[in-house]
């Protein structure tokens, strides 16, 4: 229940970018979670019935050197529209998360709906999001910000900056069915084991 978390919960720190993990050991954030077995380029993240504005994100990925990255794991989690990544909010078990697997044409898309930023708090709402593959340990990469999020300012984007983050704002889109549409194509780093 709601009533139970205390309004000032202890914030977690925001994730680094390009930050080399050990596979799923993230200790901040998702946890060693399992995919499920088969994966396809795209995912439905909510249910219909989850409240908040249907939202789509697709993109393609390349590796470092622009060429396609097939094979390569997208995961993705946020919070719900009440800025709450579970009922006791705790980030490292995130209710709403999907993955995807990049084909031969390298594309990839999840449909969600749009994350609501902390209560209480001033951080912009965002989406986490890991990466891994073939000869590529899992790693953090830049979240996804949403343009025109009144959290985006320019202490925020400073803030990040010190911390070596640089996250992607997104420009979103109605369609013609309400659903809000973004599009992020992300080249991976290096990888450095
Ligand atoms: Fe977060």
């Amino acid at each position: 229940m709601r009533a139970a978390v205390p309004k000032q919960r202890t914030p977690h720190l925001p994730m680094p970018s390009r930050v080399i993990l050990p596979p799923s050991a993230d200790a901040r954030h998702a946890a060693p979670v399992s995919p499920p077995r088969n994966l396809s380029w795209k995912t439905v993240v909510t249910s219909p019935e989850e409240p908040g504005e249907p939202l789509s994100i697709s993109g393609t990925i390349s590796q470092p050197d622009g060429k396609p990255a097939e094979g390569i794991v997208l995961f993705i989690y946020h919070t719900d529209a009440t800025g709450y990544y579970n009922e006791k909010d705790d980030a490292s078990h995130p209710r709403l998360k999907g993955w995807m697997k990049t084909g031969p044409d390298v594309r990839y898309e999840f449909r969600t709906i749009k994350p609501a930023p902390y209560p209480h708090r001033t951080t912009p709402a965002h989406i986490h999001a890991h990466v891994y593959g073939p000869q590529y340990s899992e790693r953090s990469i830049n979240d996804y910000w949403f343009e025109g999020d009144p959290f985006i300012t320019a202490k925020e984007l400073a803030r990040m900056k010190e911390a070596g983050a640089a996250p992607a704002i997104i420009s979103l889109k109605r369609n013609g069915a309400g659903m809000l549409r973004g599009i992020r194509n992300i080249t991976l780093k290096r990888a450095q084991n």
